[in-house]
């Protein structure tokens, strides 16, 4: 406890998973975490062994297990449980989900005037659709109880890094505000969150907020520069190669043959998509030679895996992007210590948040209006 000073702004990190959102949060000092997952429990202690986890359900938190006061409360809730349908499944008046059982903690936190002056909830884009646009207006009218202002951003993680993950990041801020324009304007401002916030009931505009964030530098990384080398991985062996080629629909196969005929070393990112054709469900890989690995997914059923296609000349090489591989797509550091299974480190990327999207967030947006806070 010794180390702990008043000037530094305090986050709490929720479904925290491995606790990429508090790699992001530089500066900050991360006083508590919670996830429900075992397995994510354990590489969250190992990496962050300062940080006091917990282990459990959100919904069974009570103010009492938090630890003083934060500036931020960050959530990656799952997907699922943001929709009011779940929310609304179970007893009438308790809320069910899991983003509810947060927002319940919220409140409760308000309700003893120590609750987080900012929080984040990261969600899938899908979010601003859902429900008619209902689970979007639900979850801003939540975040902004409590006097908080509540803005959203749709953020890629290509901007820094060569995995196509787009992502929407709800902030809301009460007191020192973040930069802000009058109205949408940047990259982070996109149609559908624009055509969202125009859904958004009259009480819950009234307080939005456009938060400003800048667009990055060009990135430079692309997914060859994050391989790990050719002699220290599987390749498939030529009949299972053959087999996942096998898969590629006529768009796709064309796609192949024209990076051969380049005859250029050629990599690309491949996955397995079901794709109805003349209305039948039919597996099917797909490439991307863009430079860019598709969203990292959790591997349920295994269809989600990627794979790193190398094409040279006449040759053509497949093998699985490794979770260390992953771990990279995702922005974080070489030293962090991944599960001890390829599957666990891969769901627990394939979950997470990318850490310089969090970064540009924290230096963008929540730090300065924090570290005021803090330092006062
Ligand atoms: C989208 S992931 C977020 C991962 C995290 N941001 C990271 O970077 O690794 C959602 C997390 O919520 C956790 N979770 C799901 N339901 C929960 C609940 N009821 N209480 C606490 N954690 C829960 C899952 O185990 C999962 O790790």
């Amino acid at each position: 406890m010794s180390n702990h000073r008043p000037d530094v702004p305090v986050a709490w990190e929720f479904f925290a998973g491995g606790g990429l959102a508090g790699m992001g949060l530089h500066g900050w000092r991360i006083g508590f975490a919670n996830d429900l997952d075992p397995a994510k429990g354990r590489a969250f202690r190992e990496n962050h062994p300062e940080v006091t986890f917990h282990l459990g359900d959100v919904g069974a938190l009570t103010p009492a297990d938090l630890p003083g006061r934060a500036d931020l409360a960050w959530a990656s809730s799952p997907c699922q449980d943001l929709s009011l349908a779940g929310a609304r499944g179970g007893l009438a008046g308790r809320r069910s989900g899991a983003f509810w059982g947060f927002i319940d903690l919220m409140r409760a936190l308000d309700a003893e005037g120590r609750g987080p002056d900012g929080i984040v909830v990261e969600n899938v884009c899908g979010l601003l659709t859902s429900g008619g646009g209902a689970d979007f207006a639900a979850v801003c009218a939540a975040l902004s109880e409590g006097g908080r202002r509540v803005g959203a951003l749709e953020i890629d993680a290509a901007h820094w890094l060569p995995q196509s993950r787009p992502r929407l990041f709800v902030v809301a801020v009460r007191g020192d505000a973040p930069p802000e324009t009058t109205g949408p304007d940047g990259p982070f401002h996109s149609s559908r969150l624009i055509a969202a916030h125009d859904r958004l009931p009259e009480a819950v505009r009234a307080n939005w907020a456009w938060w400003s964030l800048a667009a990055p530098p060009h990135r430079n990384l692309d997914l060859a520069t994050l391989l790990e080398p050719d002699d220290s991985v599987n390749w498939f062996p030529s009949e299972r190669a053959a087999a996942a080629l096998a898969l590629l629909s006529p768009l796709h196969r064309r796609r192949l043959e024209a990076e051969r005929a380049s005859g250029a070393r050629r990599i690309a990112a491949g996955y397995r998509r079901v794709r109805i054709e003349d209305g039948i469900r039919t597996q099917r890989l797909e490439l991307r030679f863009d430079g860019l690995a598709g969203c990292l997914r959790t591997p349920a059923g295994g269809s989600s895996r990627q794979m790193v296609v190398v094409v040279e000349g006449s040759q053509t090489r497949l093998r699985w992007l490794t979770p260390r591989e992953a771990a990279r797509l995702m922005g974080v550091p070489e030293d962090w210590r991944l599960p001890p299974s390829a599957s666990a480190g891969l769901k627990l990327m394939g979950d997470a948040v990318a850490v310089p999207v969090v970064r540009a967030l924290s230096e963008g947006l929540l730090k300065p209006g924090a570290g005021r806070r803090a330092a006062a």
